[in-house]
């Protein structure tokens, strides 16, 4: 029987994606930019499995018995006839569903597994595309380094390879880790359905792409810093706004986006962004990592601190059990 082991980092967005043209099948209403993180792993074994009745994917022990899963084995299926019936388990070195991107490594490990168990030289692609139905931004963390994935388009594709910028690091501040209230999902569903400045969003994320990609290109952190933010706060105003609104932070999250305040005006070249979830990643070089990691580790010390260079692309290995 064949298996596939296979790892893959998750994708955090400097520029978001944040709204479906599609929802069916992932296709985003923006474009975004995103970059691999290293540090944060998740680990999926897929075997045939031809006595069992249904595909399963069990995530950290627990049975994923989601509408996105079901669309993704539909949709595996249709790209690859051959598909056999899929066995998997998946592992996360860090919280899942707590807004660290777990889907995005989830299903682009998950996508590349079940693919590799058919064809092991499929390109990346078509990884791409598979993996984006079962979540958006599982689409970009198939690839490695800075990554791109254009309102409309059906997969993600590489922008600047892992090591274009070395020095660049993100420091992850975990404030919480019970599971979030409304999945990312259905967050920007409501929002592109009752926030009155949803088409605001829309309409100003290609100016912070091309924003973003220039700083990306010249490896410009106050840039690419200044652009992140505006990305991530518009986002949230439309959470805000939402009916009902939808509210990830928590107290430590304000406590945490102070602090980088005050180290930017301390002279400290750190940038924060947010997720769907009440987590800080905070974008620095490693010149100033140091400084980073023990002001927040002094000033919210419960905070948990993970810190990351840019990850690789999504990596698979095979045998026969
Ligand atoms: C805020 O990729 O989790 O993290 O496509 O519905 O599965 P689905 O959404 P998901 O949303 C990611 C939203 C975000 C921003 C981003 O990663 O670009």
């Amino acid at each position: 029987m064949r298996r596939v082991v296979s790892q893959a980092s998750p994708s955090l967005a400097l520029i978001k994606y944040w709204g479906k043209r599609n929802s069916g099948i992932n296709i985003p209403a923006t474009t975004s930019v995103a970059v691999a993180l290293d540090a944060l792993v998740t680990t999926t074994e897929v075997t045939e499995s031809p006595d069992e009745r249904e595909d399963s994917l069990f995530v950290d022990g627990e049975r994923d018995k989601s509408t996105g899963l079901r669309r993704f084995f539909e949709a595996a299926r249709e790209a690859m006839p051959d598909l056999p019936r899929v066995a998997a388990r998946s592992t996360n070195n860090f919280p899942t569903a707590a807004g660290l991107a777990s889907s995005s490594s989830g299903f682009a490990a998950l996508a590349a597994a079940a693919t590799a168990l058919v064809d092991h030289s499929a390109d990346q692609e078509f990884v791409s595309r598979l993996a984006r139905v079962g979540s958006g931004s599982a689409a970009r963390a198939v690839f490695g380094g800075f990554t791109l994935f254009r309102a409309g388009a059906k997969n993600a594709e590489q922008a600047f390879d892992p090591d274009h910028w070395p020095e660049f690091r993100v420091v992850v501040a975990a404030v919480g880790s019970a599971k979030k209230p409304i999945s990312s999902r259905d967050a920007m569903i409501r929002a592109a359905q009752t926030s009155p400045f949803f088409s605001d969003w829309i309409d100003v994320n290609e100016s912070l792409v091309e924003e973003a990609t220039a700083a990306l290109a010249s490896r410009d952190l106050e840039r690419l810093g200044l652009t992140m933010r505006r990305s991530y706060l518009a986002m949230f105003s439309t959470m805000f706004t939402s009916v009902p609104p939808v509210f990830y932070w928590l107290p430590k999250t304000v406590e945490v986006l102070r602090v980088a305040e005050e180290m930017r005006s301390g002279g400290v070249g750190v940038f924060e962004t947010m997720d769907a979830g009440p987590q800080v990643k905070l974008v620095c070089e490693a010149r100033d990592l140091g400084v980073v990691v023990s002001s927040l580790k002094e000033r919210v010390p419960t905070a948990e601190i993970t810190e990351s260079v840019v990850g690789g692309a999504v990596s698979f290995a095979h045998d026969d059990i």
